[in-house]
C-alpha cells in the first residue's frame, strides 16, 4: 500500500462521482469512519453538483466539469486537515435554517436546536422580547425571531467578528435582529431597561482547561477558543448572565441555558441564590443533562 502522504496528494482518478468517492476513502480513511466519508461526498455532491442524496447511488457515473471536480479536491484537503466539513462548506444547518459559518463562529450544535425548540414551545403566539447572550453565528436569534415573529430580538456578542457573520445570516434569514457588541463580563446596568424582557438565552463558553483534553482535535484547533473556553471557573459566565438576567427580565420572565457537563451539579443552586426559580433540567437526545429554564416569580 502506498503511503497516506502520497495517496493523499494524488489526484482524483476521473471526472465521476464513483471516483470522487474513492478518492475521498483513499485521503480520509485513516481519520473518519467510512460511513462518516460517505456521507462528506454526499454532502459535497448536493452543494457542488445539486445532486440530492436520493439519487446519488444511482448518479456514481456522472461526469463532471473540471471546475466542479476542482472543488472537491479543495474540499477533501481541506477536509484532511480536520477542519470540520461545515467550515470547509462555509455554512451549516440549524433549526431547519440555513447559518454563513466560518473561523470566528461555533458550529452549531443539535443539542443547541433543542434549546430553541424548548423556547419555540414556551413563548409561542407571545409579543416577547429576547436577547441572545453570546450570540456567535447569531443562530439562536435567528432561529427565534423565525419562529417566533412576533418576538422582538437582541442579540450580543463580544467578538465583532462573530457579530459581522451573525449580521449577514440576519439578513440571509430575512429576520430584524438587534446586534450588540458587548462584554458579558462587564456591567451591563444600562444595556435594556430593568424588568423589560421576557427571555435571556445564552449558549456561553463553559469548556474548562481541566476538560481540554476531551475535546477533540477537530474542535480544539479549528473551533474559535474564545467560544468555547472558560477560564478557571466553570460557572463564570453562568453567574454573570444569571446576575443581569434578574434584574433584566419581568416578574415571569425566563432564562434559558445550554450547560457543559460540569455544570448541572452546581447550576440549579446558583440561579437559585440570584431569586429564580421554577427551575427544570432538561437532557437532549443523547441523554445528558445539557439545557435549563429558571424563571422569576
Ligand atoms: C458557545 S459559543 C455560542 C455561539 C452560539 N450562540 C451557538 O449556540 O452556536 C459562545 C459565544 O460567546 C461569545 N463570548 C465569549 N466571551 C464573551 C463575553 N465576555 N461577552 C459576550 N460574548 C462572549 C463568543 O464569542 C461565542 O460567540
Amino acid at each position: 500500500m502506498l503511503p497516506l502522504c502520497i495517496l493523499a496528494s494524488m489526484k482524483i482518478a476521473s471526472n465521476t462521482i464513483a471516483a470522487v468517492k474513492e478518492h475521498f476513502h483513499s485521503v480520509l480513511g485513516h481519520m473518519y469512519d467510512a460511513s462518516e466519508i460517505d456521507q462528506f461526498v454526499v454532502i459535497c455532491a448536493g452543494e457542488y453538483l445539486g445532486v440530492p442524496s436520493t439519487v446519488l447511488s444511482s448518479a456514481s457515473a456522472l461526469k463532471m466539469s473540471e471546475s466542479e471536480l476542482l472543488k472537491f479536491s479543495k474540499a477533501v484537503n481541506e477536509l484532511k486537515t480536520g477542519k470540520p466539513l461545515q467550515y470547509v462548506l462555509g455554512k451549516a444547518d440549524f433549526y431547519g435554517l440555513k447559518m454563513k459559518v466560518n473561523s470566528y463562529v461555533l458550529i452549531p450544535r443539535p443539542e443547541t436546536e433543542e434549546l430553541v425548540d424548548w423556547i419555540v414551545k414556551d413563548q409561542k403566539e407571545k409579543d416577547v422580547r429576547c436577547l441572545d447572550v453570546g450570540t456567535g453565528s447569531g443562530c439562536i436569534a435567528i432561529a427565534l425571531k423565525k419562529n417566533l415573529p412576533r418576538a422582538r430580538v437582541m442579540a450580543l456578542d463580544v467578538s465583532e467578528d462573530a457579530l459581522t457573520v451573525a449580521q449577514q445570516n440576519a439578513m440571509l434569514n430575512k429576520v430584524d435582529i438587534t446586534f450588540i457588541n458587548e462584554d458579558i463580563l462587564d456591567a451591563l446596568g444600562d444595556l435594556v431597561p430593568p424588568g423589560s424582557l421576557d427571555v435571556v438565552v445564552s449558549n456561553p463558553p463553559y469548556v474548562t482547561s481541566a476538560e481540554k483534553d476531551a475535546i477533540s482535535p477537530n474542535v480544539l484547533e479549528h473551533e474559535p477558543s474564545i467560544a468555547l473556553f472558560v477560564e478557571g471557573n466553570p460557572l463564570l459566565f453562568y453567574g454573570h448572565i444569571a446576575g443581569f438576567a434578574a434584574k433584566a427580565l419581568k416578574k415571569g420572565g425566563c432564562l434559558y441555558f445550554e450547560m457543559g457537563q460540569t455544570q448541572p451539579a452546581t447550576l440549579p443552586s446558583l440561579l437559585e441564590k440570584h431569586g429564580f426559580s421554577d427551575i427544570e433540567v432538561r437532557k437532549d437526545l443523547s441523554g445528558k443533562e445539557r439545557m435549563i429554564k429558571a424563571c422569576l416569580k
